[in-house]
């Protein structure tokens, strides 16, 4: 607070913003908790901070305007009535590096760029979250002191999230696999190698993007895995534009290609979800208290991605599912695109034929599956960390009168040879 007063008393230059104090208030008590008055002057900051000026802090940087906006927003949420699944994650602050939100992609562009960045940031995300498991098991942190795990389940979160980490560190940096046969010193390898190239803007975006509603230590793992999933589904989204593209300008292998790669991505990250699964229930059960109003049904990288493969049909649209994000409610009905439509119409148009139909067909199917398994597997987590609990506070909030389970699995893109089956529940908020 006296450090946060002092900047306010003198320049108050973004780019000198106390973050690290303002952070450790937060992270001390938990965003929920934070002092009525330090949230006071945060909020009378962030109505006097200018509008982003363009100025980098360094070459390829974050504008310091820009970045204390996004900051005191995400920070503020709950103060502000604002709170919700993508506050919660603090995604503006990681910049998800794939292009989900802009325009379709050029089908000859080189997605190599994007590609690196999502790996970086997942990398960043997943080592992070190994990090804090090193430092609070060597009792070198404060942080989150509440439920910390036994050993056990620790020496478990090493393997499994340096088994999440190996496929983008190998397409980083191929042959500096990380040897996991001592599973803390591979989660300690793993992270200075994807810290040794960090730019100071990324070290403090992921620091800052690290706001707990509580201070319980599971849900450090929590909100890491969560991020590292929006990075995979803001990369995927990327990828079914891209085979949108293609499949319209008649390029039936980059389809194909970029369908491929998208299901390596999910397929790989299934060790995320496994790596959740040694999140203690009653440690959910406590942290969860306090994040009534954020829920993965907000995910918009997600929503993006479904409704990339095929348009989602009116019931579903019309769905709790689609209205809690009405921005991409809003893309769907204005007609985005869909890789079921763009190959139908290909097909049509005798663009796609023989031997590249049926590989496009075959990588649909394949892309389509994964995304099933991926419903099977989070089916299964959530059942077990609710138990016969109701489901997570946003939906039971709207919709009290009945009972709320996790998503259940249902196809994605129907195969594009048969006519279509009749949908089951396609979606995560039952109806
Ligand atoms: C503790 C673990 C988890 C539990 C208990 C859980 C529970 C739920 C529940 C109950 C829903 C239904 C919507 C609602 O009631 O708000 C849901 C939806 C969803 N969850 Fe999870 N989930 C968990 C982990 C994850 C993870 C790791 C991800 C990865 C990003 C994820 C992504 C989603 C998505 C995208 C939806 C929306 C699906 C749709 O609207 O079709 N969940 N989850």
């Amino acid at each position: 607070m006296r450090e946060v007063t002092s900047w306010r008393s003198g320049v108050s230059d973004p780019a000198d913003f106390p973050y690290s104090a303002v952070l450790a208030e937060f992270q001390l008590v938990g965003k929920h908790f934070v002092k009525k008055e330090l949230l006071a002057l945060l909020d009378e900051i962030r109505s006097h901070v200018a509008a982003p000026s363009g100025r980098a802090a360094t070459p390829g940087g974050t504008d310091p305007a820009r970045l204390l906006r996004d900051f005191l927003d995400v920070a503020l949420d709950k103060w502000n009535g604002h709170y919700d699944y993508r506050s919660y994650l603090a995604l503006r602050l990681l910049r998800l590096p794939c292009a989900a939100d802009g325009p379709v992609t050029d089908p000859t562009a080189d997605p190599a760029g994007a590609r690196r960045d999502s790996d970086r940031l997942f990398l960043r995300l997943v080592a992070d979250a190994l990090a804090f498991e090193l430092a609070a098991g060597a009792g070198a942190t404060d942080l989150l002191p509440e439920q910390r795990p036994g050993p056990e389940t620790v020496a478990k979160r090493y393997r499994l999230g340096v088994r999440a980490a190996a496929p983008a560190l190998s397409r980083l940096a191929p042959g500096r696999a990380v040897d996991d046969r001592e599973p803390a010193v591979a989660a300690a390898t793993l992270h200075t190698l994807t810290t040794a190239d960090l730019a100071g803007d990324e070290e403090r975006e992921l620091r800052l993007s690290m706001l707990p509603v509580y201070v319980t230590h599971d849900e450090y793992l929590f909100i890491r895995v969560l991020q590292a999933y929006e990075c995979v589904f803001a990369g995927l989204a990327d990828e079914l534009r891209g085979t949108v593209a293609a499949l319209s300008a008649g390029h039936a292998s980059t389809a194909a290609g970029r369908l491929a790669y998208a299901r390596e991505q999910l397929t790989a990250a299934g060790p995320l979800f496994s790596l959740l699964a040694t999140m203690q229930p009653e440690s959910f059960r406590t942290f969860r208290e306090y994040t009534e109003g954020a829920s993965a049904i907000q995910s918009r990288s997600y929503k993006l991605m479904e409704s990339l493969c095929r348009t989602p049909d009116g019931a579903r649209l019309d769905s709790a599912a689609y209205r809690s994000v009405p921005e991409v409610r809003d893309r769907l009905l204005a007609g985005q695109p869909s890789v079921d439509a763009a190959y139908r119409a290909a097909v049509r148009a005798d663009r796609l034929a023989g031997a590249d139909r049926a590989r496009v067909e075959q990588e649909m199917r394949e892309f389509s599956a994964a995304v099933l398994q991926w419903r099977r597997t989070h089916h299964r987590l959530a059942t077990r960390m609710l138990g016969s609990r109701p489901g997570t506070g946003y939906t039971q909030r709207r919709r009290r009168d009945r009972p709320v389970g996790p998503p259940l699995p249902g196809p994605l893109l129907r195969h594009p040879l048969t006519p279509a089956a009749p949908p089951t529940n396609t979606g995560g908020c039952p109806e």
